[in-house]
């Protein structure tokens, strides 16, 4: 069996190199992977590789920054001729992305069969590129592998239930493999964070950064917090830090540092009093290191990182924020919501499953011939 992952963002690299360890000693998989280039600073992609231990991508299409639409489009006219010339069992494709949505689609043109991991998740805001980015993909996609019972449930709603399953979720294995390693860190800035005596904060989701006033507001919460709380760390992406400037931002409280590693993410999720962020993935990270965690977004689609306070919604609305912040250390406790940490297994028996039983070998090399 051949499979072929499409991936392009940072937690994209981290929910694939479950899949590279898991196929690493099967003869009887091959599995390439195609790095659109979405993300493409060293700090947003090179250094994943490294930490993860996985080699290099067969390909990268270096598709950079761009409008949406340009963007995605430049994946589908470059991730064509590479599966055509590839021709997978299987294109798997994972989150919300646009290196997902261009994967699924330029796979489903070539009549390539796709799996989709991270099914079923909605946000139910359709101003967010993310949440397009999902819908389009579960109705296009042949497996729908979800993360938890409740993305199945969304999937339920829409009629989709026939094609997916429950696996558990991918980040899970990738925290599960590399906690120890994680926390035993002593990163270069560990000095600034003493163990439960800073909060962490990332913010970088569009519906933040590109509103001015929603991102003073959340600067302004998080200056509050670290004025009266705790120190607050901020790593920042490259999309905010370009907004900061655009805003003349000088930080008064809050420390700012480019963006972490994999490895530094986690041992400071586990480090940090609280989280602040606004990021799908940072929230589950912080549920799985138990770290209370504050989203400042209206809505989320890990809803069960919602019970018994673990994860609390705040919007962007600095009271909010701060009562959050005060009570975040009362959270739990914490229930095993996110599998056993054997996604990646469950995955790859799903995929030769589906081939087997309703795809046929020869179906999908045939069609791209
Ligand atoms: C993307 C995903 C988002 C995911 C996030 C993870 C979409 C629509 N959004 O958001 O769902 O949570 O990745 O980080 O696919 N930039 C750089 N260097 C880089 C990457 C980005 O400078 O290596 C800057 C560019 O100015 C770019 C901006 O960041 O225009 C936004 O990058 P983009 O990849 O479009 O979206 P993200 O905000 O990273």
């Amino acid at each position: 069996m051949k499979i072929l992952s499409v991936i392009g963002t940072r937690p994209q690299f981290v929910k694939a190199a479950v899949i590279c360890r898991a196929t690493r000693n099967r003869a009887e998989i091959v599995h390439k992977v195609v790095d659109t280039g979405q993300h493409y600073d060293a700090a947003m992609s090179d250094v994943f590789f490294q930490e993860l231990g996985i080699p290099a991508p067969e390909y990268n299409l270096a598709v950079g920054s761009a409008s949406h639409g340009i963007q995605t489009g430049e994946m589908l006219k470059r991730l064509d001729p590479v599966l055509v010339s590839e021709k997978p069992d299987w294109v798997l494709v994972y989150g919300d992305t646009n290196s997902t949505l261009a994967g699924v689609l330029a796979a489903s043109k070539l009549h390539i069969a796709t799996a989709h991991i991270e099914a079923g998740m909605r946000s139910y805001n359709r101003s967010a590129p993310e949440e397009i980015n999902r819908l389009l993909t579960d109705k296009i996609a042949d497996l729908l592998l979800c993360a938890t019972p409740y993305a199945l449930d969304n999937l339920r709603k829409e009629r989709l239930e026939d094609r997916a399953l429950v696996t558990g979720d991918v980040m899970y294995d990738a925290y599960l493999t590399v906690r120890e390693a994680a926390e035993a860190r002593s990163a270069s800035f560990a000095s600034a964070c003493p163990a439960n005596e800073f909060a962490l904060a990332t913010i970088h989701r569009a519906d933040n950064t590109d509103n001015p006033d929603r991102l003073k507001t959340l600067l302004g919460a998080l200056e509050r917090v670290a004025r009266e709380i705790c120190p607050v760390l901020l790593p920042v992406h490259p999309r905010t830090r370009g907004m900061l400037a655009n805003l003349g931002y000088e930080p008064s409280h809050i420390k700012i540092v480019e963006p972490v590693s994999y490895l530094n993410m986690l041992y400071l999720l586990k480090r940090a009093c609280f989280v602040m962020t606004d990021s799908g993935g940072v929230q589950k990270e912080a549920y799985f290191a138990q770290t209370p965690c504050i989203t400042m977004r209206d809505e989320t689609e890990w809803n069960e990182t919602l019970e018994n306070g673990c994860n609390v919604l705040t919007g962007a609305d600095e009271a909010k924020i701060f009562s959050a912040a005060l009570s975040a250390r009362r959270a739990g406790p914490w229930r095993a919501v996110f599998g056993a940490g054997d996604a990646a297994e469950q995955i790859l028996q799903a995929l030769q499953g589906a081939r087997e039983l309703t795809l046929g070998p020869s179906m999908v090399s045939s069609s791209v011939a």
